[in-house]
């Protein structure tokens, strides 16, 4: 049993995860297009990750009999600076999240709905590590400024991160 208000909060960030989805989606397709291949793999494997959180709130609400709506699909940036200005932007996006994460917990809590509360619990961690990824590249990034060598040996780490669909993962793309 899952309130509308609930559902309705639930579905709203189920969006926005697709909206997260997409908006990877465009920054691998920008990294490509500055030769850095390395940084277009990792955002396509976040592209992957933001899709699997999408499924799982698709998942939870069809479980607790919801049917789901997919407004129409808001555009996503396509112009960025940089590498370092992609993923700025990348960390304001996901601490975005955790604050929307939070407050879907807290509404949950005031609820009294205990099932949507372990749900979220996933979401809670999962940004605490989205957020320290970006900020370590980041602080990598800051530190080569312009030098190309210092870029490209970022670029290659970031080549390095492999997707892996977590266990029961009602996605296999
Ligand atoms: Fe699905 Fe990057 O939060």
């Amino acid at each position: 049993m899952i309130s509308k208000k609930m559902s309705d909060s639930l579905n709203s960030h189920m969006n926005l995860e697709l909206f997260s989805a997409n908006m990877y989606l465009v920054m691998s397709s920008c990294a490509n297009d500055l030769g850095l291949k390395g940084a277009a793999n990792w955002f396509f494997v976040q592209y992957r990750e933001e899709m699997i959180h999408f499924m799982k709130f698709y998942t939870y609400l069809t479980d607790q009999g919801v049917v789901i709506s997919l407004p129409a699909a808001k555009a996503v940036p396509d112009k960025y600076k940089s590498l370092l200005d992609m993923l700025q932007k990348t960390l304001a996006h996901e601490q975005m999240i955790t604050s929307c994460i939070n407050n879907l917990s807290e509404q949950a809590v005031q609820e009294k709905d205990h099932a949507t509360q372990i749900f979220l619990q996933w979401f809670v961690t999962e940004q605490i590590e989205e957020e320290n990824n970006d900020r370590d590249l980041i602080a990598k990034l800051k530190l080569v400024g312009d030098n190309g060598h210092g870029i490209l040996m970022i670029d290659g780490e970031m080549g390095q991160r492999v997707f892996v669909a977590p266990v029961g993962s009602p996605l296999a793309v």
